[in-house]
């Protein structure tokens, strides 16, 4: 199967490493990748968020299939330009995007299909908001509703940042709106679910650590760090999930005639008064889709194509490995706020040649042959091990070999698991 894949994260590169060794794959190429992914497939520099261009970028290549990994081609309508040139996608239209592109959409499909989530207000001015935080209280939770790459959400004690938060999200256009909602407590899960429009298949549950520092201290993240499988988590977790959380909603944009192709990222809490939907997004997550992906021992292009192609039913059960992954994310100096460009990284390989390890590239460039910080998250250090414990030693060994002036790091990612 000739597949490309669109896309410049470590996400990318971790999905590009699965597909590029997988035997249903012949031809890989990623748009625009990254020099991680440059090593293991072909990159062709094209706007992953032009939907004509990667159109015509899937002809010219012969795709059989087509992986987005990133939301915002989706919500560009990637996908549909895709899906009506022909090609199977992976990846939903912009109309199922929304699922994640909007949080109002998301609270509205949620109410419509029953599936339980944290109570919520859409403002559309500064006094609905204030009103909205006064009846919810402490602590408080402000969402911008659009796409905001994980840091448009405030979770605060403090009543005044919330208001600020509040206001600037209402205030940027005429058109925007900020959700205001109930704290949920208890820990909080990454579900990946495989949906072909109809059926769904849940991949292994893994954990996020979405705040910039050690014991979740500071700003909200794309994600810092992630860890699976999860000891922790009920045995009947995932099930819960497919029939309470997956399903209904598969089913409810199906009955709306936007049916949900792709990947149905289920961000749950476990709260003190049961399962509740934090989040949906509308593909992969990042980073845990660095630790999924190295537990996966199926073929992860066979699954796409089946999800792609609406043929779920007959895939054959996932087999999943029993070594445990964690990924340490290096982020540049200055991220999340203004993450600093063109410090020089050394130690990837030293890194990558540690027991265990294996280093995906993000925010990378080559600079007169020396690579180079270019973006916000810069690489994920992924360590595997027979227990977490072992896995945490390893990513953290691989972590120690590199050399980034000014890196963010954190240092408890699966401690005390
Ligand atoms: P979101 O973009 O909606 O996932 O929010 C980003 C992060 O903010 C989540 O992963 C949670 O850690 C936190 N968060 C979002 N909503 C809530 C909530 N209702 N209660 C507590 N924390 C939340
Ligand atoms: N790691 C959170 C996300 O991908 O949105």
């Amino acid at each position: 199967m000739r597949i490309l894949l669109i896309g410049s994260g470590a996400r990318e590169h971790a999905l590009a490493r699965s597909l590029a060794t997988d035997p249903a794959t012949t031809a890989l190429t990623v748009a625009p990748g990254n020099p991680g992914t440059a090593e293991i497939a072909t990159n062709v520099d094209v706007d992953p968020c032009d939907p004509a261009a990667v159109a015509a970028l899937a002809r010219e290549t012969g795709a059989e299939l087509v992986v987005v990994g990133p939301e915002a081609p989706l919500v560009a309508g990637v996908a549909d330009a895709v899906r009506a040139a022909g090609i199977p996608v992976f990846g939903p239209d912009a109309a199922a995007a929304r699922l994640e592109g909007s949080k109002a959409f998301a609270k509205e499909i949620m109410a419509a299909a029953n599936v339980p989530t944290a109570m919520a207000r859409v403002c559309r001015t500064i006094d609905e908001a204030d009103d909205a935080l006064d009846s919810f209280g402490a602590p408080h939770v402000v969402k911008d509703d659009g796409l905001a790459a994980g840091k448009g959400v405030v979770v605060t004690d403090d009543r005044q940042a919330a208001h600020d938060h509040a206001g600037s999200c209402v205030n940027r256009d005429r058109r925007s709106s900020v959700v205001v909602e109930e704290y949920l407590d208890g820990p909080e899960i990454s579900l990946f679910c495989l949906s072909d429009g109809t059926h769904v298949v849940p991949l292994a549950p893994a954990q996020d650590f979405k705040r910039l520092g050690d014991g979740d201290a500071g700003p909200n993240t794309g994600g810092m760090g992630a860890y699976s499988p999860l000891p922790w988590a009920p045995e009947d977790l995932v099930d819960e999930v497919v029939e309470r959380v997956a399903l209904p909603t598969v089913r409810e944009l199906a009955r709306r005639g936007t049916p949900f192709v792709g990947l149905l990222y289920c961000g749950l809490a476990l709260t003190s008064r049961g399962l509740r939907v934090v989040e949906f997004n509308a593909r992969f997550g990042d980073p845990e889709t660095q630790v999924v992906l190295a537990r996966l021992e199926s073929s992860l292009a066979t699954a796409l194509y089946a999800a792609a192609t609406g043929q779920l039913d007959t895939l054959p059960d996932l087999r999943w490995s029993d070594q445990a992954a964690i990924t340490v994310v290096l982020a540049s100096a200055g991220y999340p706020e203004s993450a600093r460009r063109g410090d020089v990284i050394t130690g990837v390989s030293a890194a990558d040649a540690v027991d265990g390890v294996h280093v995906l590239h993000a925010g990378t460039a080559t600079r007169d042959g020396e690579l180079v910080t270019a973006g916000g998250r810069v690489l994920s250090v992924v360590g595997t091990g027979s227990d977490i414990d072992g896995a945490r030693a390893a990513a953290y060994a691989g972590v120690a070999q590199i050399g980034i002036d000014g890196a963010q790091f954190r240092t408890d990612i699966a401690a005390g698991h």
